[in-house]
């Protein structure tokens, strides 16, 4: 019998890298990324076109999104926060596909694209109908899915509304994420059932930061309730800098790990994620974070 396929979305170096505070050479980052199109993942999210008095880690991504070689095989979405974020991807003639965000909590909408719910939504319609028109596919995110930095809980139905305004407008997938990686089971397993009522699982990915150790447990909850795309980030890099306090991603190591244990196929070959962590590791002088990463035998 053919195992079943799961999408992992590797993040790393958008998501890993942005709350760094040493720059990263460009060079670093174009070679991070090639070597993970190597290791076979669908997707991996490059960089971002924002602001860089915002976000300065990213102010080299027209030289990161013409520097990699591009596999046909790999999708490189960059995250577009505004039109003027979408014209200068556009400018760079190699963007197939981007990701706009948004939040269920207007306190860190403001903090992270100094814009309410609302507003932000407005922008994202637009940026994401002006791109459709170009032919560039859209993904769409959704943050403080269940916790905010500054509001505490988020109710479900806030989330559910904006995945269903991104679904609309045409994002083919909205990824819903726990950007300070408060969410257990319990909460996350809530939030996905008030979701699903209006968005089908087919159209969801989860995206978990592992501050509280809850990242893989809420990808499984995730998984009984038929969702079968997770974000993650190689050794478990990042953090949003408007979300203080808040660790990395799920570590990719960890969750090829998992998924390979129920017996799913993601295509993702785990020993080169692996040799892949430990290089950049190396190269930025820090420790491996997967649980995975130290205790594979290479
Ligand atoms: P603003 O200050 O309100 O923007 O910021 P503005 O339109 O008033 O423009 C101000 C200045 O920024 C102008 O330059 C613009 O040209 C420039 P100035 O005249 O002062 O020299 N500007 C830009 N420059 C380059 N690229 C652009 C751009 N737009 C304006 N696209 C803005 C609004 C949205 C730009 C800003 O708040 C921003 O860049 N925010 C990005 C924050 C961010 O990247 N956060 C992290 C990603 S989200 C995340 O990590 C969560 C996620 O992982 C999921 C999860 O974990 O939940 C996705
Ligand atoms: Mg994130």
């Amino acid at each position: 019998k053919k195992s079943e396929f799961f999408k992992v979305v590797e993040v790393g170096p958008r998501d890993g890298l942005q709350n760094e505070k040493v720059f990263v050479p460009t060079e670093v980052k174009v070679e991070l990324i090639d070597r993970l199109s190597d290791c076979n993942f669908k997707v991996v999210e490059s960089t971002s076109f924002v602001s860089p008095k915002w976000i300065p880690q990213m102010r080299d991504q027209v030289e990161v999104i013409n520097g990699i070689k591009k596999k046909s095989s790999v999708s490189y979405p960059v995250l577009v926060p505004n039109l003027a974020g979408l014209k200068n991807a556009l400018a760079t003639g190699s963007v197939e596909e981007i990701a706009v965000f948004g939040a269920a909590s207007d306190s860190f909408s403001k903090k992270n694209v100094n814009a309410n719910v609302e507003e932000s939504l407005q922008k994202l319609c637009d940026v994401t109908s002006a791109a459709l028109k170009e032919g560039i596919r859209v993904r769409g995110y959704v943050s403080c899915v269940v916790g905010c930095p500054y509001e505490g809980n988020i109710k479900p139905d806030i989330v559910a509304k904006v995945t269903e305004k991104l679904l609309e407008v045409g994002c083919y997938e909205v990824s819903l994420g726990d950007t300070i990686g408060v969410g257990t089971p319990g909460s996350v397993g809530k939030m996905l059932e008030t979701v699903l009522k209006s968005a089908p699982a087919e159209k969801l990915a989860v995206h978990f930061h592992d501050t509280y150790g809850q990242a893989l447990a809420n990808v499984l909850v995730s998984i009984e309730k038929g969702i079968r795309v997770a974000d993650s980030s190689l050794s478990g890099l990042g953090g949003c800098p408007y979300a203080k306090g808040a660790t990395g991603n799920l570590a990719t190591e960890d969750l090829l790990y998992m998924l390979d244990g129920l017996g799913f196929d993601t295509g993702v070959d785990l020993k080169e994620v692996i040799k892949t962590a430990n290089w950049f590791n190396e190269k930025m002088g820090r420790t491996v974070k997967s649980r995975v990463g130290a205790a594979y035998k290479l």
